[in-house]
């Protein structure tokens, strides 16, 4: 960050995967309408959670970031928000209770509205069309007026967002996030499953727990147990949308990006020199970059030295993404470069972005299999190299689809058309959520041989 940054020099960096919006007039208007909007976040609730992440850095604690790959304005129900937290909190209660440390718990979610595309226009039977860029951009469906730019749509992802963290705050502190739950955040068509069943039974040892502390005499009506911290996160793609959003704090007189307590770089614009790592080198929330199998130590250092000068611990996640085949081969060097060079860096794994292909039919998928691989040859890496496997970020669902093969119940490629709902990447469903989740609480236990 230089000297003279502000939340508008990221214009005179180029920046990639963004739309080209017709209307100059429209765009400065919801550019103004955002600017006279709240916050959707304060400050101090960031500065928390680089705290929290400052604990996972020190080995102390685990990242469970997860939710959808493009959030949808169709899909902001109260049930659809309700099934998303109940899948996080059931993963995060096996990571915790399995593998023995605290979870820190962000979701994908309040603001995953924007998609980076590998290309800018969509051919169809001879039609050519701007690509789908996430409903804060332009609609799904292949038609011209469905995919043309919309700046109004600004203001949408700003009001949906507010929506849906005015309900999870209203989940996570009124109770229903209460470990005391644990059993009722197991829906029915997971709890019917052999996954839902071995969640039965670690939902009765937490139980059981509870009830010989509560014998003890130690009371069990805290805000510790009543209440829980999920905090939202999303690509930080769109920049207009992310600088009006941009506040200083009274407290610091700091800047702090309001749109979500942590944002992070996308694989395809995470250039040192480009306009979103300008953008947010000058805010002071935690941030997370993807890493993809190319980038060298070289590339690494720069990244850290550009995002985190001060090496600050929490403020910046390496989210790897490299795929199941590359990552025991890759990672290692990485981590050591970082260490070596005294980077703190939280280091979580994204077992879903290197092992997307299509089938036959070319219907976008991953396979359970490759997925548990990725993970595991995460974890054997950072054994190797004496660094502590900070957590998974991961896409997921709380609904019953059909999107990812594998998994408990063997999905194969001809099922994936009964429930095949993603507006951009395939998801995991509720079980095989659970599945990764009691796997990676394996990996994790103290002691484990990966
Ligand atoms: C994503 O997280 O949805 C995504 C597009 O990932 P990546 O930038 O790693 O490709
Ligand atoms: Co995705």
């Amino acid at each position: 960050m230089t000297t003279t940054w502000s939340p508008s020099t990221w214009t005179d960096h180029p920046a990639k995967q963004q739309p080209e919006w017709p209307d100059q007039a429209a765009l400065d208007t919801a550019f103004t309408e955002l600017g006279s909007r709240p916050p959707l976040i304060f400050a101090g609730e960031a500065r928390n959670l680089t705290a929290d992440l400052a604990r996972v850095c020190r080995g102390e604690a685990f990242l469970l970031q997860a939710g959808d790959c493009a959030e949808s304005f169709d899909v902001g129900t109260a049930d659809a928000i309700r099934d998303k937290l109940k899948v996080i909190l059931q993963m995060a209660a096996v990571l915790q209770y399995s593998g023995g440390v605290p979870v820190v718990k962000v979701g994908r979610i309040a603001g995953q509205f924007g998609k980076p595309r590998s290309s800018g226009t969509e051919t169809i039977d001879g039609v050519e069309l701007p690509s789908f860029r996430g409903h804060i951009v332009n609609d799904f469906p292949f038609d011209e007026i469905s995919r043309v730019p919309d700046p109004m749509r600004l203001v949408r992802a700003y009001e949906q967002s507010a929506s849906t963290l005015n309900l999870l705050r209203a989940f996570t502190r009124g109770g229903y996030a209460d470990l005391r739950q644990v059993h009722e955040w197991n829906q029915e068509f997971i709890a019917s499953s052999p996954i839902g069943q071995r969640y039965e039974e670690l939902a009765d040892g937490i139980e059981r727990a509870l009830r010989f502390m509560a014998s003890t005499g130690i009371d069990l009506d805290t805000a510790a147990m009543r209440q829980v911290d999920l905090y939202t996160s999303h690509e930080a793609l769109i920049l207009e949308y992310e600088q009006a959003l941009t506040r200083t704090d009274s407290i610091t007189g700091d800047w702090y990006d309001c749109s979500a307590h942590m944002l992070w770089i996308g694989e395809r614009t995470r250039d040192v020199d480009g306009a979103h790592m300008e953008f947010f080198a000058g805010v002071h929330n935690p941030l997370g970059c993807k890493i993809g199998p190319t980038v060298d130590p070289d590339e690494l250092l720069a990244i850290c030295d550009k995002l985190n000068p001060d090496r600050i611990a929490g403020r910046l996640t390496l989210i790897t993404r490299m795929g199941a085949d590359v990552i025991q081969e890759r990672l290692p060097k990485l981590l050591l470069a970082a260490r070596d060079a005294g980077h703190p860096v939280v280091w979580v794994c994204d077992p879903m972005h290197g092992n997307t292909f299509s089938t036959e039919d070319g219907t976008k998928t991953r396979h359970f299999d490759a997925i548990l691989r990725e993970v595991s040859g995460f974890f054997a890496a950072h054994r190797e190299s004496g660094t502590w496997p900070g957590g998974i970020h991961v896409e997921l669902t709380g609904d019953d689809v059909t999107e990812c093969l594998g998994g408990g119940d063997s999905l194969q490629a001809t099922d994936l058309g009964s429930r095949y709902e993603t507006m951009c990447d395939p998801r995991l469903n509720g079980r095989q959520s659970i599945d990764l989740a009691f796997e990676a609480a394996e990996l994790l236990r103290p002691g484990s041989i990966s």
